[in-house]
């Protein structure tokens, strides 16, 4: 009954995470709750008045299937100034999330039987987007030991069916960011055996003491690389469902058929919300990181402490430890969950790599990470 399409993927398992924490929550049960990848702050409010103001004005009607005029030109301009990517505006789309730019992208290029390179462990939704699309992946090996960097020589797992690779810098799961040589090898790979990459740089604000470089900047990039990225984490405005993308030429037009049959357009007044995000005040953004960076360090000095191997990650806001010593990553996160009320998300939904980790999201109060910590310590001791 249900098509083979949608068979071929599974429910996500940081949803179950985060569902059996709410549950919990809506019970009564004090759960600390680490599984969200979501801000805990409010959108700023100046975004909010701005779209409260367009709504009321009567931008209550369709817009353009790619997005507003003046949100497409603010996006490029700043991929222009702040990312270094030559683009325009006409190569802007803006999408309901991120996600759904990924989604888009993977069935506007993958095609039955293609082979889609994905770094091991990665973020859930790309595998099941490729899985849909049709396509295969072929997860990649990272090296925990250099914060997650992608191996030296991937060519070995090129193959003629190879038609994109995925790139995360910062990445959700580990936090790595990716370090300029690296994506520079991955860009010679791709004009040699002529894939695409699409790009998610959806954490780039979330960035500690690395500087974060788009790949469509290097030469010849731009040509092959769909750059996804969008408003959730920057400007805490997950719920709004804004994002955006910056595509070559050669495939704006077939991403924006499957945008006008599916979704006609993003919500017109959100939009508005967005250009006030990307043109006003900024201060809130560097203030979010400010406090991202000082709970990074009390959760990742207690985790140490507590005697698991946790490297400081460099960017978004997720601890990514290695639990072995106590026992798997869906072990210690059933214990936690029942014997100290943490709730967390198993290393192995990020792929067969992360069977020995968890990922903490940050997002939550230093108050918040100390109390679990010391509710941790039962678990680890
Ligand atoms: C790596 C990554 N990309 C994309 C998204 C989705 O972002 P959006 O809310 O813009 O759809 C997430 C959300 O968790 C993410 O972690």
């Amino acid at each position: 009954m249900i098509s083979s399409r949608v068979e071929r993927v599974e429910e996500s398992a940081t949803m179950k995470s985060s569902k059996r924490a709410k549950d919990l929550i809506s019970r009564g049960v004090d759960v600390i709750n680490f599984t969200l990848g979501e801000p805990d702050f409010d959108t700023p409010a100046n975004i909010t008045q701005k779209t409260i103001d367009a709504m009321k004005s009567g931008e209550t009607h369709y817009s353009p299937a790619v997005g507003l005029p003046a949100l497409r030109e603010a996006v490029a301009q700043k991929l222009r100034t702040e990312n270094k990517i030559d683009t325009k505006a006409g190569n802007i789309m803006i999408t309901p999330g991120a996600k759904q730019g990924i989604f888009e992208a993977m069935m506007t290029l993958i095609d039955e039987g293609d082979e889609v390179l994905l770094p091991d462990p990665s973020w859930v939704s790309y595998d099941a987007c490729i899985r849909m699309a049709g396509g295969k992946t072929v997860w990649i090996p990272t090296d925990p030991k250099n914060k997650y960097q992608p191996l030296d020589d991937l060519s070995e797992f090129i193959t003629p069916k190879t038609k994109m690779i995925v790139v995360n810098t910062p990445c959700n799961p580990t936090g790595s960011v990716l370090d300029k040589s690296h994506l520079l090898e991955i860009a010679d790979l791709a004009i040699d055996h002529d894939f695409f990459v699409l790009s998610d740089e959806i954490y780039e604000k979330i960035i500690y003491d690395k500087k974060h470089v788009s790949i469509a900047s290097l030469d010849n990039m731009a040509d092959r690389t769909i750059t996804i990225n969008g408003f959730s984490k920057a400007y805490a405005m997950t719920g709004w469902r804004l994002g955006y993308l910056n595509a070559p030429a050669s495939v704006f037009p077939s991403l924006e058929k499957i945008q006008s049959h599916s979704i006609s357009n993003v919500t017109t007044f959100v939009q508005y919300g967005g250009l006030e995000a990307l043109t006003g005040p900024q201060d809130t953004v560097m203030n979010m990181q400010k406090e991202f960076k000082k709970r990074r360090s009390v959760l990742v000095d207690g985790l140490v402490k507590l005697g698991l191997q946790c490297d400081m990650p460099d960017g978004a806001f997720y601890a990514y430890p290695d639990v072995s010593e106590f026992g798997t990553g869906a072990e210690i996160t059933d214990r936690l969950l029942e014997e100290a009320q943490v709730a967390v998300s198993p290393g192995i939904a990020f792929g067969e790599s992360g069977k020995n980790n968890i990922r903490i999201s940050y997002a939550a109060s230093v108050e918040r990470i100390e109390e679990a910590l010391i509710r941790m310590e039962k678990v680890f001791s």
